[in-house]
């Protein structure tokens, strides 16, 4: 199935890489800049909008800075981390989300509005399916809390 969501299991070790440069040179850098944009205004009105701030410029800013990380990450200019050379970018992502309950109830409502952006995406399908598995591996380290059901279902 295209852009599928794999499940998030607690304390499994998540093998991810990077998306393809391929994907970010197709798009080009203003392209990508309006997908981002797109997916964080999806998300000001979703179901996980109550994680971001509330305050609409404050929002903005989280939206240019959280673009500058996606452009970075997937072999665009290092815009997002000027300011932090040395730092493990992955790393630091995981300890970023720490500091919010996200459940698999969340990456799911995340990972939804970012297909829900992906598929009107005019871009070699190869390219936004490789895209797609950075997302959905990555994002499972974002989880970081589990219902106690679902470790008996
Ligand atoms: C592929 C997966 C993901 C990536 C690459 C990613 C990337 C980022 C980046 C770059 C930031 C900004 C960090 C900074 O302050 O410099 C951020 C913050 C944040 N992310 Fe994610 N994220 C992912 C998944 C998720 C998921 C699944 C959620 C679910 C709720 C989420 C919620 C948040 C929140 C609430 C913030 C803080 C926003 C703020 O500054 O107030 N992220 N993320």
């Amino acid at each position: 199935m295209k852009y599928e969501i794999t499940k998030a299991i607690k304390g499994e070790k998540v093998d991810f890489k990077n998306p393809n440069k391929a994907f970010y040179d197709a798009l080009g850098h203003d392209n990508m800049q309006k997908m981002m944009y797109d997916f964080y205004d999806k998300i000001y009105e979703s179901d996980i909008a109550n994680f971001f701030p509330q305050d609409e410029e404050e929002f903005e800013k989280v939206k240019k800075k959280n673009t500058k990380f996606f452009i970075q990450i997937c072999g665009g200019p290092s815009i997002y981390d000027e300011s932090m050379r040395g730092v493990d970018l992955n790393k630091f992502m995981i300890d970023i989300h720490k500091s919010f309950s996200i459940y698999e109830k969340s990456r799911n409502e995340w990972l939804g509005t970012f297909r829900e952006v992906l598929v009107d995406i005019d871009v070699d399908e190869k390219l936004k399916e490789d895209f797609w598995d950075y997302l959905d591996k990555f994002s499972k380290m974002t989880v970081n809390r589990y219902l106690k059901a679902s470790t008996y279902f």
